[in-house]
């Protein structure tokens, strides 16, 4: 029966002609579909006697392959068709001129650390680095913090899960000052060091952070009074604020690792902070018990030590009043320092 054949090729014909996968549906429709074509040839097979229905319903059956299979095969290329135009449309020219990367800078904390490295290394001071996870022995005790003391309760310290090898909690320290011990243990004498670094504390609001720098200072020999101290600081102060209109002073104060302790305080002689007395470290002479937990003979030797925030001398040097403006990660702010 040719009008089959017909079926076959004007179908093929439809469906080459469809342009799109809803044209090509349609198209499909009007053969395959509920009231197609040869949908209607197969109803007819009903009425045919039952000898001839067999034959005739293979031949619709095959024509019906040969529709389906010109159905399938259109519908893989009207598909790659469209991948075609995407990847097209999405193609990269790699003959563009590129974005271009912003440049980073360096954090108004850093440049502080920095600095101070500079300029304590200018005078003889070694940088000495150390771990930002300490043990309960050179975090307070061998800085003779006693037992009870206030600063190693929850509330002050993070303990981390796991103990040091004796048995004692592991935690963040809680300032520089046990780079002392350590770097004193270490080092044949006399000691004289710097160490800048990462301390924590449970503690958040507009002047404290539960992460912030410190730098820790130390140095001991056989001869090293407060004069030295007072003199090393002074020089510290006037070249990290670039001038030498500027005062310090001590006031006394209390630390368990040092005897005498003091803070230290500056004041400016001109600019916006003019005559205030701005406290900037702790400081003292280091205690007997803290030189013998060193390895240090206390009758041979004497030394001073001190520790700064270094928040707060970036704070005072570019006259930043919220310390929170360290940590937002803000451009705006960032990029008035670089
Ligand atoms: N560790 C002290 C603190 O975090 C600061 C300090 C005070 C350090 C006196 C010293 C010192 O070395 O002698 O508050």
């Amino acid at each position: 029966m040719d009008s089959l054949e017909q079926l076959i090729d004007s179908a093929k014909q439809d469906f080459l002609a469809a342009p799109d996968a809803v044209a090509l549906e349609n198209a499909k429709a009007k053969y395959l579909g509920k009231t197609g074509l040869i949908t209607a040839q197969m109803k007819q097979l009903g009425k045919m006697p039952p000898e001839d229905r067999r034959t005739r319903g293979a031949v619709i059956n095959a024509a019906k392959g040969q529709i389906e299979a010109a159905l399938n095969a259109r519908r893989q290329d009207i598909a790659n068709q469209k991948l075609q135009e995407k990847l097209n449309a999405e193609a990269i020219d790699v003959t563009l001129p590129g974005r271009g990367r912003g440049k980073g800078g360096i954090h108004p904390v850093m440049r502080t650390w920095e600095r101070i490295e500079r300029i304590f290394g200018s005078i003889g001071f070694d940088v000495a680095d150390g771990p930002e996870i300490e043990n309960d022995w050179t975090n307070f005790t061998a800085l003779n913090s006693p037992e009870n003391h206030p600063a190693r309760s929850m509330q002050d310290t993070f303990y981390i899960d796991g103990n040091d090898a004796n048995g004692k909690p592991l935690l963040l320290r809680t300032h520089t000052s046990p780079m002392q011990v350590r770097y004193a243990r270490s080092h044949d004498l006399p000691v004289k060091v710097i160490a800048p670094g990462r301390t924590y504390r449970v503690d958040s609001d507009a002047t404290h952070s539960p992460m912030f720098h410190q730098v820790e200072g130390l140095w001991i020999d056989t001869d090293i009074s407060f004069a030295d101290l007072k003199g090393v600081y002074l020089n510290f102060i006037q070249a990290f604020f670039e001038t030498d209109n500027v005062q310090i002073r001590f006031r006394p104060s209390y630390f368990p690792f040092t005897e005498p302790s003091a803070e230290i305080d500056i004041a400016f002689g001109s600019g916006p902070l003019k005559g205030r007395w701005l406290e900037v470290s702790g400081c003292g002479q280091v205690h007997p018990k803290v030189l013998a937990n060193m390895g240090i003979d206390a009758e041979k030797y004497i030394g001073f030590a001190f520790g700064s925030g270094l928040e707060r001398l970036t704070m005072l040097r570019y006259g930043i009043n919220d310390l929170r403006l360290f940590y937002e990660g803000d451009l705006r702010f960032l990029k008035q320092f670089n």
